[in-house]
């Protein structure tokens, strides 16, 4: 028997890093990128191929379960949450989604490895399980993650997370159109979220208030979403950005980036994710969509993507 799984990227919307720390932040799913995992039978212990991410091959059993390969992880915690000893068969992981580059590759990659053994065990993986099981591997890979990435990825819906709480998934009154733009920088989360942590540290008070700033208008954006204000849902975007910037996670590629975007006409423009490199993303319309698009080629981003959130299904289209 053969199994093919798959899951979406995403892209932060409003209030990374302050999520982290309590407050609330918005997440949307990337659709038209995936990490896409295969399953077929061999006479092997259970292997796993993933040339996309520069890996060697990786052979799996449940003994494995403090692996120090977040792959060999979610495949040994999976197994061990369907009582598997041990399992024969190759399972090949492709994945569109740029690493390190704030686009949830790591949780896309998890969750297909989870429901792709599910497949093939016959027995359906809840969500809400699954969503636990990428987590772990998350907590034992990414540091002190919020639970935001697991969650957008393994429900596939645009969500307002916060750390604690039962997930709330969005009703979006217009459809958001979102040009993501990479900045071809690659970065590392966990590094970005240990060097805020340090500076909570060194700096509270400070710290505390841009953290209460980004959850105020985090709040104020879910109210646009749920209202079709977009254009104060633009305003909002650029403020985060600024507020991240005061966090010193964005660097001069991205500030160039997010300039660019307003310039050609977007509604609002921000860093994505951990920072420091990665993605910008910028709220546009119908009519500034290709300009923006332009605009941010023409700044340097290495590849732009124009997704809509909103409409029944997620739908994108990649350049
Ligand atoms: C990463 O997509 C978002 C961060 O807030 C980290 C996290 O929430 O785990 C930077």
């Amino acid at each position: 028997m053969s199994a093919q799984a798959s899951a979406p990227g995403k892209a932060i919307l409003a209030g990374e890093h302050a999520v982290v720390y309590g407050k609330p932040a918005i997440a949307l799913p990337l659709s038209g990128i995936r990490a896409n995992a295969a399953y077929r039978p061999t006479g092997s212990p259970l292997t796993l191929i993933a040339e996309d991410l520069a890996r060697p091959p990786l052979v799996i059993d449940t003994g494995d379960i403090v692996s120090s390969d977040p792959l060999a992880l979610m495949a040994a915690l999976t197994m061990q949450y369907f009582g598997l000893e041990s399992l024969q068969g190759e399972i090949r992981i492709q994945s569109e989604i740029p690493i390190a580059s704030g686009l949830g590759s790591g949780a896309a990659v998890s969750a297909a490895i989870g429901r792709a053994i599910a497949q093939l065990h016959g027995t359906a993986l809840p969500n809400a399980a699954l969503n636990r099981l990428v987590f772990e591997v998350e907590k034992q890979h990414h540091g002190t993650p919020s639970g935001i990435d697991n969650t957008v990825v393994v429900y596939e819906s645009p969500v307002y997370f916060e750390i604690g709480g039962a997930p709330a998934f969005l009703e979006i009154a217009d459809p958001l159109l979102v040009v993501v733009a990479d900045s071809g920088i690659a970065s590392l989360t966990r590094d970005a979220v240990a060097d805020v942590r340090t500076l909570a540290r060194l700096a509270p008070t400070q710290t505390a208030r841009v953290f209460e700033d980004i959850g105020a208008m985090v709040n104020e954006a879910r109210q646009c979403i749920e209202h079709g204000n977009i254009a104060r849902l633009g305003e909002l975007m650029s403020a985060n950005h600024r507020l991240l910037r005061a966090l010193d996670v964005s660097a001069a590629e991205l500030d160039n980036l997010v300039d660019a975007a307003i310039n050609a006409g977007a509604l609002g423009a921000k860093l994505s994710g951990g920072g420091r490199g990665g993605n910008i993303i910028a709220l546009v319309d119908e009519a500034s969509a290709p300009v923006v698009k332009q605009g941010l080629i023409e700044a340097g981003a290495t590849q732009v993507m124009l997704t809509v959130a909103g409409q029944g299904s997620q739908n994108d289209d990649s350049d």
